[in-house]
């Protein structure tokens, strides 16, 4: 059994594959900012330690890594999750700062994490990055920032697959729309969203339990041969 450190583990897909790992015997350190759900998780599971940490700040991430260094920690995998879709709004007139925010918790955290987590992985262990159909297929003519920081988090995997040889496998998540308080937000509510996606291709989203076995398959070593891709799972969106 493995340990893995999951970051927005406090919801969505993130909760679902720290839940999904437990279960499946692995530890779990879960990061998230909300304290509530923190405790939710490890309710949920003796496996599960929550570990508050706002990501976007760097001096936040130094300290989260400084304390599984302190414990002698080793990795099997990391889950690199936590993301914001920023502010929507038109590409013409965006402001440069709209990217600062999404551009400094996408991918700013992730590769500051990636680096820091690297000298506690074991050999053979497994990086996942949570990227987007959007900007890998899709490309949403308001979501530019999150789009561009999705299209960067994939050529980051890329980047590191390519450094570490195998030694420390890489790889992308490109999921379509996934039914988690993030997407309600970014289709203007629940309601809105359920009726969006009456028009997915077969009808309806994934719920994050539906997706978390993709995310574990790739943390763990039956997916050894996987290293470097961007992949994507959407049930088929992205072909209508
Ligand atoms: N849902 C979709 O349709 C969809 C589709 C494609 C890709 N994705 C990707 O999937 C990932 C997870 O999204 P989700 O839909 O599961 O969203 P979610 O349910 O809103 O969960 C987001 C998680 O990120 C954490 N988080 C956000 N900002 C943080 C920060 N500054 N520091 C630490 N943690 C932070 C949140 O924790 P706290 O609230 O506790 O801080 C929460 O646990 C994202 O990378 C997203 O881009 C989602």
């Amino acid at each position: 059994m493995g340990t893995f450190l999951i970051t927005g583990a406090t919801s969505g897909i993130g909760r679902a594959v720290a839940l999904r790992l437990a279960e499946d015997g692995h530890d779990v350190f879960g990061v998230g900012r909300d304290e509530a759900r923190g405790e939710e998780i490890e309710d949920a599971s003796p496996r599960i330690t929550f570990l508050k940490c706002d990501l976007s700040e760097p001096d936040e991430v130094e300290a989260l890594m400084d304390g599984l260094k302190d414990q002698n920690i080793t990795l099997d995998g990391l889950f690199n999750n936590a993301a914001t879709f920023g502010r929507p709004g038109t590409p013409e007139r965006l402001p440069a700062s709209a990217f600062d925010e999404v551009f400094d918790l996408n991918v700013k955290a992730t590769n500051r994490l990636i680096q820091r987590a690297l000298p506690l992985c074991a050999t053979g262990a497994s990086v996942v990055n949570n990227a987007a159909i959007v900007g890998h297929v899709k490309f949403p003519p308001m979501l530019g920032p999150y789009a561009a920081s999705k299209a960067a988090v994939i050529a980051l995997t890329k980047t590191f697959a390519h450094r570490l040889k195998g030694k420390v496998r890489f790889n992308a998540l490109c999921f379509g729309p996934v039914d988690t308080p993030l997407s309600h937000k970014l289709y203007g509510g629940e309601a809105k969203f359920h009726e969006a996606m009456t028009h997915h291709f077969r009808g309806n989203a994934a719920k994050p339990e539906e997706v978390a076995p993709v995310v574990t398959f790739l943390l763990t070593a039956g997916s050894s041969y996987l290293n470097g891709q961007a992949i994507t799972i959407d049930g088929g969106y992205s072909l209508s």
